[in-house]
């Protein structure tokens, strides 16, 4: 969905960092071979996400929701150079395409996969996190905000995908959309919680930026 008019959206891309070769690479063969492409992040987000790791240099990311790696490899752009970006999917199907492009990355040793339900594996990373990307299933995100407040490091970021989910935060909620409901209490909790300092920005689908104040 394009928030604003697709003029200006191939306009302001065009005026963005190229995407990297590798993550063309990963895109194409995602498209012939993965079920749903479209949940990849895509060139333009995945240049937001690698601006901002670079700009918070993370010593540890978390990642929940690799799908075929490619916001892992953007965050992994800004990761310093003793750190290690951890990433969960519940998928195991995509286990080897995701370790074939991380191979292909200078960050592949760095890159360690998890797989299995995230609600599940959070609490058994030993680490504690200066940045975080919630990207898996909507319905848990506020239980993924709760699992993971307390392994963030003060200053931490959590940037949080698809918080507008295509618009539907705004409009009549249907009664079986417990998807779209769960989003709405997500982005409230968000605001208000004085453990973190929150900005949503309309970029794609919604991406909200948390700066984790105190815990
Ligand atoms: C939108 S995709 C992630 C896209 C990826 N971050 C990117 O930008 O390229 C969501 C992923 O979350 C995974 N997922 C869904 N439920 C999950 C859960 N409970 N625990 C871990 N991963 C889950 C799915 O298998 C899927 O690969």
């Amino acid at each position: 969905m394009h928030f604003i008019p697709e003029e200006l959206d191939t306009y302001v891309v065009k005026h963005s960092q190229k995407e990297p070769e590798l993550l063309q690479q990963l895109t194409r063969e995602t498209y012939q071979k993965i079920l749903q492409p479209r949940m990849l992040s895509g060139p333009y987000q995945g240049r937001v996400l690698s601006m901002l790791s670079k700009l918070v240099n993370p010593k540890n990311i978390l990642e929940i929701g690799t799908y075929t790696g490619y916001s892992a490899l953007c965050l992994a752009e800004g990761m310093q150079n003793n750190g290690a970006l951890h990433t969960i999917d519940i998928n195991e199907e995509l286990e080897d395409f995701q370790r074939k492009y991380f191979n292909l990355s200078p960050y592949g040793n760095k890159i360690h996969q998890h797989i299995g339900d995230a609600t599940k594996i959070i609490d058994s990373i030993n680490l504690t996190f200066d940045l975080v990307f919630i990207d898996a299933d909507k319905p848990n995100y506020s239980n993924y905000f709760e699992l993971i407040i307390n392994k963030m490091n003060p200053g931490g970021i959590i940037l949080s995908d698809n918080v507008l989910w295509s618009g539907k935060v705004i409009q009549k909620i249907k009664k079986d959309d417990i998807t779209t409901k769960a989003l709405l209490d997500y982005n409230k909790l968000l605001v208000e919680d004085e453990r973190v300092e929150t900005v949503l920005l309309p970029i794609r689908d919604g991406l909200t930026i948390s700066r984790v104040t105190s815990i």
